[in-house]
């Protein structure tokens, strides 16, 4: 894994969204994975202003979503469907076909979860995947103890996970779905490159097992440790814990 440090969140953000754009300058075609979480709303943020006062294009690429939650309408305010309308579909110049995400209303989610992986291989693969990261240590939804091997899939959502996300649901964490479709840690870890934002003291501590600890499905984030092309942008906050892993003698990789 490539460290990249950042003083605070928000140059943690442009920096992250600078990377997507240089790629999407250096490949129109390119085919990107997004994340969603109030980590990346000013990585969105940044990406639109350079759609507005730079022209970045998005006209060709594409775009695939890491997760869905189970049982809510495009509509609905809580949904990543929404999110993502509401934060860079309809402020650049990305059209509905461009863009996927699981598709949490299916009737038949296993049926869905394959349609997803199959379409994600006719757009011949993510060259680019944005990720960020959970308290729990998931990546996209994949709570620990999470399988290394597992393709999009439906996963059931930690306490922990629906707690930090019912801001989206009026903070009742009984309106925050417990089921979400998800890319799995193999899904992931077949993008050919990755790059995984991880701002604020409240991440530190799972953010140094997630560079620095052993890779174990209890850590799902650690997975990445094995990925060859996977950048990691932080804040100094969520390094709090950084030095300590690195004193233990633990492998930043190009630290
Ligand atoms: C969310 C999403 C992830 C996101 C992570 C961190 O629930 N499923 O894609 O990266 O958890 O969220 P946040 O940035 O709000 O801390």
């Amino acid at each position: 894994m490539h460290l990249l440090r950042t003083p605070r969140e928000a140059q943690a953000a442009v920096l992250a969204a600078e990377i997507i754009a240089r790629e999407l300058v250096l490949n129109p075609r390119l085919v990107l994975g997004l994340a969603t979480g109030r980590t990346m709303e000013p990585v969105y943020a940044h990406l639109v202003h350079l759609h507005r006062v730079n022209g970045l294009d998005f006209s060709r690429c594409r775009t695939f979503n890491l997760d869905e939650y189970a049982g809510l309408p495009p509509s609905h305010p809580g949904s990543y469907h929404h999110y993502m309308a509401e934060r860079l579909f309809r402020p650049v110049n990305l059209l509905p076909e461009q863009v996927a995400l699981p598709d949490g209303m299916a009737p038949d989610l296993p049926a869905e979860c394959r349609r997803y992986e199959a379409l994600i291989e006719q757009a011949g693969g993510i060259d680019f995947l944005l990720l960020g990261l959970g308290q729990t240590g998931h990546i996209g939804f994949n709570e620990p103890p999470a399988a290394f091997d597992s393709r999009t899939h439906a996963a059931r959502l930690l306490p922990l996970t629906r707690k930090h996300n019912a801001d989206q649901f009026g903070d009742n964490v009984h309106a925050v779905p417990a089921t979400a479709l998800t890319m799995g840690i193999g899904t992931i870890l077949d993008a050919r490159r990755c790059l995984l934002l991880v701002t604020g003291a409240k991440k530190a501590a799972i953010l140094a097992q997630v560079l620095a600890g052993p890779v174990t499905p209890q850590v799902p984030g650690s997975a990445l440790q094995r990925h060859p092309d996977c950048q990691v942008v932080v804040d100094e906050a969520a390094m709090l814990h950084g030095h300590q892993a690195c004193d233990a003698g633990a492998s930043f990789g190009k630290w």
